[in-house]
């Protein structure tokens, strides 16, 4: 059986042409949804190839972006894609990140969240990194049950799935978070929370 960064490492070639999301209308309206501001520091966990980066630098107007992601191989596109010099990249595991406690305004996983292996390791993990007062945005371009039902056609993927609004409620909380909210439509997935 495949492990995560082998699958994602593997599809990186190609990645951009066949599987990421291509609406950029639909992902500029999701990156208007997070409560962004001028400056900030975000960190943009699986960033992948960084199909979502431009649609974050465009709320951010400045500051400071981390993309990570486990693959290297898909972060290694990232960065041939030449983003502005406050775009940095990270090799990391979302579970233990090589970075300092309480930096981050936000920190965004776009199309990631059900592929991390340990959810509660990640929210934690996620959590430390933030500032007091800083949001965390889990957030799908799809619902719930579209996203779960390609991962469950994908052996290597079959079991990362998207927990619903009461179960994402739950993590949230027992990760310690607080002003949770979980929305889930026909146009997206959509969680945020907030360190207190
Ligand atoms: C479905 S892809 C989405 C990539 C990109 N956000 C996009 O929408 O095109 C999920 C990404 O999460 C990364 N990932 C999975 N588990 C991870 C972990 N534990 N830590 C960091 N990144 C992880 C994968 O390597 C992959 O690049």
């Amino acid at each position: 059986m495949m492990t995560i960064r082998e699958y994602f490492n593997s599809k990186a070639p190609i990645w951009d042409e066949v599987i990421a999301a291509k609406d950029g209308a639909k992902l500029g309206a999701l990156a208007a949804r997070l409560d962004i501001a001028s400056g900030w520091w975000v960190l943009d966990v699986g960033t992948g190839t960084g199909v979502f980066v431009p649609h974050l630098l465009k709320r951010m107007d400045g500051g400071r972006l981390v993309c990570v992601d486990i693959a290297e191989e898909m972060l290694k596109r990232a960065r041939a894609k030449n983003f502005p010099q406050n775009v940095e990249y990270l090799h990391a595991d979302v579970v233990s990140l090589p970075l300092s406690e309480g930096i981050f305004d936000a920190v965004v996983c776009y199309s990631s969240f059900p592929h991390f292996q340990d959810k509660p390791g990640a929210l934690a993990e996620m959590r430390r990194v933030l500032k007091e007062g800083g949001r965390l945005f889990i957030c799908h371009s799809a619902s719930r049950e579209e996203i779960n039902n390609i991962h469950r056609s994908i052996p290597a993927v079959e079991q990362d799935v998207l927990p619903d609004g009461a179960e994402m409620y739950q993590m949230l909380r027992a990760a310690g978070f607080d002003d949770i909210g979980v929305e889930d439509s026909p146009g997206g997935y959509f969680a945020s929370a907030v360190k207190r």
